[in-house]
């Protein structure tokens, strides 16, 4: 079964007309061990559905289930403290700390137990292809691109089952897009992970497993 699961789900904000929803009936259904694109154009709902699958706000028709579990009727903090990875397109970073720091506070926040913090981000920024020298280095004197692999160092720093991103690819160019594919698509093959990446990139569509449509 999925680790994520979306049985009709749709979501009409608060103050819009009563038939108006942004989407509604979506049957999504999210793999560990797979790369998957939700893809729509502006306006379609991409960020709003995923600040339902991040937890940050309930759908008000249908059920997601994570790992069998309403998420409802979970506790949503730590959800997104634990069970769920997020990257920005806009990777926020805190500027005023360096690649290291920012990946050492993702953890402090998470409550999770992680031994030899420093150890562990060394490793985590190492395996998105950087080394000590960008460790130290403040976010605004890393590349595009740099910042990015150090968004999703980060958001792998608690080692959760799903990494979500809206947009990751979206201010990089064609070559380092590749690059940041190529880390998500490890992440689902080697590591297991469930990888979901709003987009309305082709380049990122011709590389995932699978494509839902919004
Ligand atoms: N806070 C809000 N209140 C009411 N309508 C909203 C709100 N946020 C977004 N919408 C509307 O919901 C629809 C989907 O928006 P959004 O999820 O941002 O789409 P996308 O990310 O695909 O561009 C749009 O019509 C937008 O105007
Ligand atoms: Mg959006």
């Amino acid at each position: 079964m999925g680790i994520l699961k979306l049985e009709k789900v749709g979501y009409r904000y608060k103050d819009a007309p009563k038939d108006k929803f942004v989407f509604k009936d979506l049957n999504f259904e999210f793999e560990q061990g797979k790369m998957y694109a939700i893809r729509g154009k502006s306006g379609s709902g991409k960020t709003t559905l995923l600040s339902l699958l991040t937890g940050l706000e309930k759908c008000t028709e249908g059920t997601i289930l994570y790992d069998g579990k309403n998420l409802k009727k979970m506790n949503l903090d730590k959800y997104r403290n634990t069970d769920i990875g997020i990257v920005f397109q806009s990777y926020n970073l805190l500027p005023r700390l360096t690649a290291i720091e920012n990946i050492i506070l993702s953890m402090d926040v998470s409550k999770v137990k992680v031994k030899e913090k420093k150890k562990k981000a060394l490793e985590l920024m190492k395996s998105v292809g950087l080394g000590d020298e960008h460790a130290k280095r403040k976010i605004l004197k890393l590349s595009g691109g740099e910042q990015q692999r150090i968004a999703i160092a980060r958001s792998l720093s608690y080692d959760p089952k799903i990494i979500i991103a809206d947009e990751p690819t979206g201010n990089l160019d064609k070559e380092t897009e590749n690059e940041i594919l190529k880390i998500f698509k490890r992440l689902a093959k080697k590591e297991n992970k469930c990888v979901i990446i709003v987009t309305h990139s082709q380049n990122v569509c011709n590389e995932v497993d699978e494509i839902y449509d919004l």
